[in-house]
């Protein structure tokens, strides 16, 4: 693993963020657990997105689906027939890859990515490149389709049981609700549902972290328009979610659009680009945005036998909504801007590790100290203010170690402001407070300091 990888995978089990599944009993491949960090910042992520899409946008609403739905919605979606990648497997040690991934290895940057819909392509691929099992270099068997729904089964009777699958897309409960959205709120198309939920997938090589997990969680954004305004919201929510991602980072010339080719296009998809990050291990897709078109009402309609046909009240327009989608992971997003945020920097001779998140992403906002622990007054001091500013801004106490060491360790899980109370708290009721990024502290009365925080965190 490359090492800044590696430091960030060991910074967020050292520090709570991120946690193995199941350690105890060796772990899972592809789950992760949220430690107390990690949930935080997981949340703020989350609320971050909500805000954007439902606030800041006019006609999107939101739904909060459940994750088991009836069987037939996957077979409509085509998903039970075509949502598969290639896999092979080592004939000498029985390891399995993704052959497109094994034959992207292959390929320059630029070339792209190895199209998984072309299973003859790939098979080609790997046997002109005489490419072989990386791990004992066995040949391959041929390539063949492996499906990524999870089963599950349902009901109380052995013998019949009803086979059901987890969402392998969060958003297709937000088209079985489509018409339900309709009727009960003021919404006329265009407009938009949208959603924040988990989807489970039996990935051949879960890895890179949260990268690429059996469990994760994907934000999506449906956008129902008429046929004839389809290029315009596509273009729309392109350019809007580009500018999102670039609100959110450092590093804005590490983001970019790549186009999938055709063999590339999922199945229900005719256009799509992806936001793409520059990771330590490449350029990858942070968030798809896929031109569905009449795909999944069409499709639903069809086996559930309903009609999903829009009447435009202004144009008399009858149509089948086509569909603009904005889909990404949420614990991409967190593994990226952990990333993104990531630094080493040397300060009298010592290296800091500094995590440069944006304050409203940070966990916690604000550590408070006393400058010393023996002196009481200054104590009651800091605890009073700690509890004043708890319950409106995200605060942690930290009283452990000289103040220097204190900084350094809130300077590691990206809290961006400390404020210290010390000997002249006491005579003037004012603090300092140290900026994260520069370093630098200025004195702020004690009485200004929540909206002298309040107003810090205004975007
Ligand atoms: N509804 C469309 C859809 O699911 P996708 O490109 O397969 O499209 C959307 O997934 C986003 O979900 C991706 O851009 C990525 O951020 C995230 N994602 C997909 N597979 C993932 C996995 N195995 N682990 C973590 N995140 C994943």
């Amino acid at each position: 693993m490359d090492t800044t990888m590696q430091k960030i995978v060991s910074l967020c089990k050292r520090k709570g963020f991120v946690y193995p599944n199941s350690e105890i009993y060796g772990g899972i491949q592809g789950f992760y657990d949220y430690g107390p960090l990690g949930a935080e910042l997981q949340n703020n992520i989350k609320r971050v997105w909500w805000k954007w899409m439902t606030q800041l946008h006019d006609d999107v609403y939101p739904i909060n689906g459940a994750i088991i739905t009836h069987p037939k919605v996957w077979e409509a979606s085509g998903h039970v027939q075509n949502f598969t990648d290639p896999l092979v497997d080592c004939k000498k040690c029985h390891k399995r890859f993704r052959a497109d991934h094994l034959v992207e290895e292959f390929l320059t940057e630029d070339a792209g990515t190895a199209s998984q819909n072309r299973l003859d392509q790939i098979a080609a691929e790997l046997k002109s490149r005489h490419i072989v099992c990386p791990e004992c270099g066995g040949e391959f068997t041929e390539v063949r389709k492996f499906n990524l729904m999870v089963e599950t089964s349902l009901g109380v009777v052995e013998g019949e049981k009803m086979t059901a699958y987890l969402k392998g897309e969060a958003c297709q409960t937000i088209y079985l609700d489509y018409q339900n959205v309709l009727n009960s709120t003021n919404a006329k198309i265009p407009f938009g549902i949208c959603q924040i939920g988990k989807a489970f997938r039996n990935e051949i090589t879960p890895g890179h972290f949260l990268f690429r997990q059996r469990e994760f969680e994907q934000w999506d954004l449906q956008w129902f328009t008429n046929p004839k305004e389809m290029d315009k919201w596509y273009e729309y929510w392109k350019a809007e979610r580009m500018m999102w991602y670039q609100s959110l980072v450092n590093h804005k010339d590490r983001l970019r659009f790549r186009q999938h080719d055709q063999n590339e296009l999922a199945h229900y998809a005719k256009k799509a680009f992806d936001i793409e990050y520059e990771t330590p291990f490449g350029w990858k897709e942070w968030e798809g945005i896929h031109w569905r078109g009449d795909w999944d009402l069409s499709r639903h309609g069809q086996y559930s036998g309903n009609d999903f046909t829009y009447t435009d009240q202004k144009t008399g327009d009858k149509f089948i909504p086509w569909i603009v989608e904005t889909s990404g992971g949420v614990d991409r997003t967190f593994l990226f801007l952990l990333i993104d945020a990531y630094d080493e920097e040397v300060v009298d001779g010592k290296t800091r590790v500094v995590l440069h998140l944006r304050p409203d992403l940070a966990p916690y906002k604000v550590a408070v100290f006393p400058l010393v622990s023996n002196k009481e007054d200054i104590v009651e001091k800091a605890k009073s203010i700690y509890r004043a500013l708890k319950p409106s801004i995200a605060t942690i106490w930290d009283d452990i170690g000289n103040v220097g060491k204190r900084y350094r360790r809130q300077d590691e899980v990206g809290t961006p402001w400390c404020v210290t109370v010390d000997y002249q708290t006491l005579q003037d009721d004012t603090i300092t407070v140290r900026d994260r990024d520069t370093m630098k502290q200025e004195r702020v009365k004690v009485l200004d300091l929540e909206y002298f925080f309040a107003e810090k965190l205004k975007i």
